[in-house]
């Protein structure tokens, strides 16, 4: 059976192309809004692109000063069997599979520039990229801009404002799960992601706090703190993280090191040793997936009743469209009413007892 968060990922890239085609009106399309997902939030070098490249164990983002992350991306994970070769796929150049992942940072800037043009302008159109490989969990992310409190040169001086409210159109929603970045060498009450976080989700039910930069703190002291959930509480846990510095970025060091160094701070470390086993980017990693998967089962029956709706929608405008074979929006219906009956089915299965994580 395919897995309730790969189902998930083919209805939210469903809805991006009915809203392609200004099919906005349709149940379906609703959907969209009610799909759970995970936004990463954080401030301009809290280190987002690094733990997102830690949870993939991949080098693929742009990286860079300034506003690098111009436009949503919208990540999907796709666990595959051992032995598979890994590559990603972007949704705007379907059927071309990537292997070097220094074309896919590439292509993520080309993208970016397509709709935002030179000019350093963002734009809140998501980018879809699915990686398929068999050392990811099924998870989706959505990276978005870095937090900023200034605009940079040529940026105009709305772009903060922009930023934020970008990142709060996704954020909001109730159904979003929150990946808040703090690094732990700044003081945890001045952290963008927290202060975003506590606004749109105050009793801290849909935020999971990421700590970074746990390697940078001064020297005799420590983020127990934080990390026991003492300086801010969520209902979620902490989770602190060390990633590549500039320096081992600088000298190439590869993810898979990465992650064995990490392991390796934790379990080595006398602040953090009690809680080596729950510290780090792969144990956040599974974290999210559960929890992910847990919040994508409590919603099936109202995912299905919204598919139900939009089938009986979708025929409708099939008839009034009549036999729509050559026209292109009319094509675009009817391969999302093929989705739907496809989703449905596939949907009663994970009801009628589905194995969790099948
Ligand atoms: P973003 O702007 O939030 O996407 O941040 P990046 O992931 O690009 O990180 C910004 C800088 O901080 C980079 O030079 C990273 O190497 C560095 N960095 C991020 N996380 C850590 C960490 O846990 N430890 C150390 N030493 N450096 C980090
Ligand atoms: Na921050
Ligand atoms: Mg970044």
């Amino acid at each position: 059976m395919e897995s309730l968060i790969g189902l998930v990922n083919r209805i939210q890239m469903a809805c991006t192309s009915l809203g392609d085609y200004g099919a906005t009106n349709n149940s379906f399309y609703s959907l969209w809004d009610q799909l759970p997902s995970v936004a990463v939030v954080g401030g301009q070098s809290s280190g987002k692109s690094s733990v997102l490249e830690s949870i993939v164990g991949r080098d693929f983002l742009p990286r860079g000063s300034g506003i690098v992350t111009r436009r949503p991306l919208v990540l999907q994970l796709h666990k595959t069997d051992e032995g598979q070769k890994e590559y990603a796929e972007f949704g705007h150049l379907p059927r071309t599979p990537f292997t070097d992942f220094s074309l896919v940072r590439k292509e993520i800037q080309d993208e970016t520039d397509r709709i935002t043009g030179k000019t350093r302008q963002i734009s809140p159109v998501p980018i879809h990229l699915s990686i398929y490989s068999p050392n990811v969990v099924n998870l989706t992310l959505i990276d978005l801009p870095g937090l900023t409190k200034v605009a940079v040169e040529e940026q105009p001086e709305s772009v903060v404002r922009d930023i934020e409210d970008m990142v709060r159109s996704y954020v909001e929603k109730p159904d979003c799960i929150i990946l808040a970045i703090s690094p732990a060498n700044q003081d945890i009450a001045t952290s963008d992601a927290i202060k975003l976080s506590r606004e749109v989700d105050s009793t801290g039910e849909r935020t999971f706090g990421v700590l970074t930069k746990l390697d940078l703190m001064d020297k005799g002291t420590n983020a127990l703190d934080v990390l026991e959930g003492r300086a801010y509480r969520l209902q979620q846990p902490w989770v602190g993280i060390v990633n590549r510095s500039q320096a081992d970025i600088n000298k190439n060091v590869d993810m898979i090191y990465a992650r064995r160094k990490e392991r390796e701070y934790f379990a080595s470390s006398p602040d953090y040793g009690h809680l080596a086993s729950k510290m780090g980017s792969e144990y956040l990693a599974k974290l999210l997936s559960k929890h992910l998967e847990s919040v994508i089962r409590a919603k099936i029956p109202g995912i299905m009743s919204v598919i139900n709706k939009s089938i009986d929608e979708l025929e409708s405008e099939m008839d009034h469209l009549g036999r729509p074979i050559s026209d292109d929006a009319g094509a675009q219906l009817y391969t999302i009413l093929e989705l739907c009956r496809a989703f449905d089915k596939i949907f009663k299965e994970h009801l009628d007892g589905g194995r969790p994580g099948g």
